[in-house]
């Protein structure tokens, strides 16, 4: 692979949200895990678990976390995601990603069973067949944070490589407990999130979104 097509692979990937039945093989899953596990991690201690599920395992934990969803369940995740207050410029960017995805999927801003619906899919796993989840050891701190997102980057780019998709996913750590629970995890194990991986649906118009990135100017400070 040149450096342009090694490029574009990374301009490439985006979260698919609608995934076809068709299975993923265990040869092309083991493929993208042995690259992520590549990553690098502070003094090479690959912090980085996943579980793995496909099957009834995949339909176990997707029906646990619905039944939770469907509950009105508050969503209670072993670490916050984000500064608090954010930033009113990272509101922002959050609030026009959501808007132009509503758009594209055609719902309303006002309408709240849609929404809810399409917050609901996070837990059907987009129809992906296969659901990745990611865990740290409980107290986890913001180094072994940064080395599970660069296992996380890798796996996602890995996949894309050969043609597949997939969607990370914090809100699937919302439901922490039921995701220990179901899948047989201890409590000194925090869910950093979740992954669908699947063939993406060529048809679905919500996997051609791409939010709008940034420019350089606005991240990078040139110093000599
Ligand atoms: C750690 C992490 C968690 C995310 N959680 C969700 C999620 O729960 N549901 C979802 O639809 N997208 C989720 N996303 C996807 C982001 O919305 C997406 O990466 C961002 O809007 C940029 O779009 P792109 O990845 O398609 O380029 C998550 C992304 C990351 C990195």
């Amino acid at each position: 692979m040149n450096p342009a097509e090694f490029l574009s692979l990374l301009h490439a990937r985006h979260c698919q949200r609608a995934f076809t039945d068709e299975p993923v093989s265990r040869g092309a899953l083991e493929a993208a895990l042995s690259a992520a596990g590549q990553a690098p991690s502070g003094k090479n201690t690959q912090p980085w678990r996943v579980i793995v599920t496909t099957g009834a395992r995949r339909d176990a934990l997707s029906n646990a976390l619905c039944a939770g969803y469907d509950a009105g369940a508050k969503p209670q995740a072993d670490y916050d995601y984000s500064l608090q207050p954010q930033p009113e410029e990272w509101m922002d960017r959050a609030r026009a990603c959501g808007y132009a995805l509503f758009e594209l999927k055609g719902i309303a801003r006002d309408d709240v069973p849609a929404r809810k619906a399409h917050g609901r899919e996070n837990f059907t796993f987009f129809g992906a067949p296969v659901h990745m989840i990611l865990h740290l050891p409980a107290g986890a701190e913001r180094g072994n944070f940064l080395d599970a997102g660069m296992f996380l980057q890798n796996l996602m780019l890995a996949l894309t490589a050969q043609g597949l998709g997939s969607c990370p996913q914090y809100s699937v750590a919302g439901y922490a407990d039921v995701i220990r629970a179901t899948l047989g995890l201890p409590a000194d194990r925090w869910i950093i999130c979740g992954l669908s991986i699947g063939h993406p649906d060529p048809a679905a118009v919500v996997n051609t979104f791409v939010p709008e990135r940034l420019p350089l100017v606005d991240f990078v400070d040139w110093q000599q």
